[in-house]
């Protein structure tokens, strides 16, 4: 039966959970949150004073026992969501996973089959997807690809040539400086988060592979540290490619991610996702996103200003997040939604679970490349698993 309002129940009650999900579940129009649930009591037991929560505990299984619960959200460390998303998915339960969606490619066939069998509505929270400026930076791409047209003034080489195989294929370069001094040592160790290749990289792959769809990854190459600073290359079957540079001795005074996608002379970048910039045809300019909370501001040099005025007062901008986030808006919200929406009408979830698991086999084959110092085949049959 379709139901409007969706209880729901949020498991792991950490730094994450404390930014996005308690903020979000609690300020959606079409959800009651029920029930918070961490494996430390005190945090439960916090968690639900400070945001109107009427229960705690620190037994997942209680709330999978409670026959009104519609749908879990995970944010736990990452080993433990596979028992979880099992238990849930048994009781018919919903769920909405924080990435990774699993470590292993094992977990993440697991997970598939769970939720096949189980038929419940499962998301997973590679959240850039659903990012108003990342989805403003596909539509104006594929606007200029159906039909290219270039600015008038453009410098064409005399006799224009017949375009070579590999020219003009689109190419997506992602560029993260992150300050490492904020990673906790459970992201790191290889049994609770696996490092920043599995924990963060994962939002990349599945970026890159949201892009180019309907083409798939074909080869990966990968160099640097699989915990640390690391790049990837990823290969699409149709020629498209991606490079992500990412370097975690940065600072979180200034934004952390910008993308550039160039594609038959035109560039559409996006940067810290609010604003975007397209250079190469006419009438490309700017566009401007609001941030998720907190204060408006008119583009990248506003946000930088900002940024750096809230440092000059408060000395620590992550520890001011808690109590007053400062957050671009990378589709976080839009991603719960897209979930909500999903269970009521009974439509696609905005990130299924073989989205999850393409990341997490891609973050997998990456850090395999590095240690193999190979580029790596991505065989087809791995990614398009066939799931009993
Ligand atoms: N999508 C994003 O942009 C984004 C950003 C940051 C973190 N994350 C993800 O959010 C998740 C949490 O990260 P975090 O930084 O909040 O970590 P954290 O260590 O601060 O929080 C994790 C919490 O889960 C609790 N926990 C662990 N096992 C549990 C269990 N079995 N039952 C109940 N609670 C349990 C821990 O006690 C802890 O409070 C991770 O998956 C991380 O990758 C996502």
């Amino acid at each position: 039966m379709k139901k409007n309002r969706l209880v729901a129940a949020q498991i792991g009650c950490g730094k994450f959970a404390y930014i996005q999900d308690l903020v979000n579940l609690t300020t959606h129009p079409d959800v009651d949150l029920k029930w918070v649930c961490d494996i430390s009591a005190d945090r439960a037991e916090e968690t639900a004073k400070r945001f109107h929560v009427p229960h705690a505990t620190t037994d997942f299984m209680e709330i999978i026992a409670d026959s009104e619960v519609d749908f879990i959200k995970i944010a736990t460390s990452h080993e433990v969501h596979l028992p979880i998303v099992q238990a849930a998915a048994k009781a018919g339960k919903h769920v909405f996973c924080e990435k990774p969606m699993a470590m292993t490619d094992r977990e993440g066939y697991l997970i598939m089959q769970e939720v096949k069998r189980s038929g419940i509505k499962f998301c997973v929270d590679l959240n850039r997807r659903m990012a108003p400026a990342m989805i403003a930076l596909k539509n104006a791409w594929q606007q200029h690809k159906t039909k290219p047209i270039h600015n008038p003034w453009r410098y064409v080489e005399g006799n224009p040539r017949k375009p070579l195989p590999e020219e003009n294929l689109p190419h997506l370069n992602i560029r993260i400086q992150d300050e490492s001094s904020s990673y906790g040592l459970i992201h790191l160790a290889p049994l609770s988060g696996g490092g920043e290749i599995i924990g963060e990289s994962v939002h990349w792959l599945d970026l890159a592979c949201w892009l180019f769809a309907p083409a798939l990854p074909c080869e990966i190459t990968a160099w640097g540290s699989s915990r640390l600073s690391h790049g990837i290359y990823l290969k699409f079957t149709d020629g498209a490619s991606m490079t992500l540079d990412f370097s975690c001795s940065g600072t979180f005074d200034y934004p952390k991610e910008q993308y550039e996608l160039t594609d038959n002379a035109a560039l559409f970048r996006s940067l810290g996702f609010v604003e975007n910039q397209y250079y190469g045809f006419p009438g490309a300019g700017r566009e401007f996103f609001p941030l998720e909370h907190g204060p408006v501001v008119k583009g990248q040099d506003d946000m930088i200003a900002k940024y750096f005025q809230r440092v000059q007062e408060q000395k620590n901008i992550k520890s001011l997040e808690n109590s007053e986030p400062f957050v671009q808006d990378k589709g976080h919200q839009s991603m719960l939604d897209g979930f909500v929406k999903a269970i009521q009408n009974d439509t696609k979830s905005p990130c299924t679970e073989l989205d999850g698991f393409r990341a997490t086999y891609l973050a997998n084959r990456a850090i395999a490349a590095i240690e193999s110092h190979m580029t790596l085949p991505i065989p087809v049959e791995k990614i398009t698993p066939c799931i009993l």
